[in-house]
């Protein structure tokens, strides 16, 4: 009787073509998990859509490349860090309205190095978001480390070790790891005693040893992919996969404000959950109709996706 109802849920997924800083098509409180992994600042291929989005960012970066004073050049590199956070948080502001009380909020995200004014440096991604997710209220709970394939080890900022490599101590940490940040808005989800879809969406021991863990050696996507996939740096299946069974249950609401290719809709379709994608870039429509499968008849399928155009 359980077991039939559950296969006969027909999930609901949107997606909509617009730009997730504001979220107005979803009601206060209506989301259940957020996972998304947005562009990351000060990582060279995401400057364009930052400078795109926000025109003090635009203005900013002008004057700091064609600014000799190394003072002032070095000013304005730290406010475009500052305001492309600023950007991002707006989204994280809207998640939080968003989420019911006791939703979670997962957030791939990796640090970044660069040069900038002849000095190679570190811009700490991960801690600009916890500050402004705290600011906006968020709870901030132990998050994981997604370890990658280690690319070659860096020296003074170039690309690998040469002979010298040897010699301290001007060598720099590769950096090989990405985070996966975890939020609570509030206190812990409530639900009545032996609730039947919670506990059919339950986990196995070997399942929750090794997802509970901190450090997450997931392969990333493979080189072979084809160009947009690389272009959009999409996250490996497996990362909404986990994340998915770990923070919600059968028939609740997923959120990606940062859709890409579309593979968090993919996952929260075959897991049997809701979703809402939001993806500003309308050029990555028909691979995301590729990956959640509306490419093919969605006649007597269990889920329905609903395209939404905002411009
Ligand atoms: C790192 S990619 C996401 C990749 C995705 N996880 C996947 O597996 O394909 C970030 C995406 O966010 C989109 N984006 C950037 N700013 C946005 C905004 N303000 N609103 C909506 N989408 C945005 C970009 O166009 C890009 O496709």
């Amino acid at each position: 009787m359980k077991t039939e109802f559950i296969q006969e849920l027909k999930t609901k997924h949107r997606i909509i073509i617009g730009d997730s800083r504001n979220m107005e098509e979803i009601d206060d409180e209506s989301v259940h998990l957020m996972i998304t992994s947005p562009p990351y600042p000060m990582i060279e291929m995401w400057d364009d859509i930052f400078r795109q989005l926000d025109e003090r960012i635009e203005k900013t970066w002008e004057k700091m490349e064609v600014e000799n004073s190394k003072k002032r050049k070095e000013k304005y590199i730290r406010e475009i860090y500052e305001l492309m956070h600023e950007n991002l948080a707006q989204v994280w502001k809207e998640t939080y309205r968003v989420l019911v009380k006791g939703g979670i909020a997962c957030i791939n995200i990796g640090d970044a190095t660069r040069s900038f004014n002849g000095i190679f440096r570190l811009f700490p991604n991960h801690s600009k978001v916890i500050e402004h997710c705290e600011r906006i209220g968020f709870v901030t709970l132990p998050y994981i480390l997604w370890k990658k394939p280690t690319t070659k080890p860096k020296y003074k900022g170039k690309g690998a070790f040469l002979g010298s490599g040897f010699l301290p101590p001007n060598a720099y940490i590769t950096i090989d790891c990405e985070f996966i940040l975890i939020f609570r808005k509030g206190e812990l989800r409530k639900f009545k005693p032996h609730d039947e879809l919670r506990y059919a969406s339950r986990y196995t021991k070997n399942e929750r040893d090794s997802w509970f863990t901190q450090i997450w050696d997931i392969v990333g996507i493979k080189q072979t992919l084809p160009e947009v996939e690389r272009r959009v740096a999409a996250f490996p299946e497996e990362i909404p996969y986990r994340l998915i069974r770990m923070f919600s249950i059968i028939g609740d609401t997923i959120l990606d404000p940062f859709l890409g290719t579309g593979t968090t809709t993919k996952i929260a379709i075959n897991l049997k959950r809701n979703s809402i994608g939001y993806e500003i870039d309308e050029s990555l429509l028909p691979v995301i109709k590729e990956k959640v499968g509306i490419t093919q008849k969605l006649l007597n399928s269990d889920y329905s996706v609903k395209i939404v155009k905002r411009f």
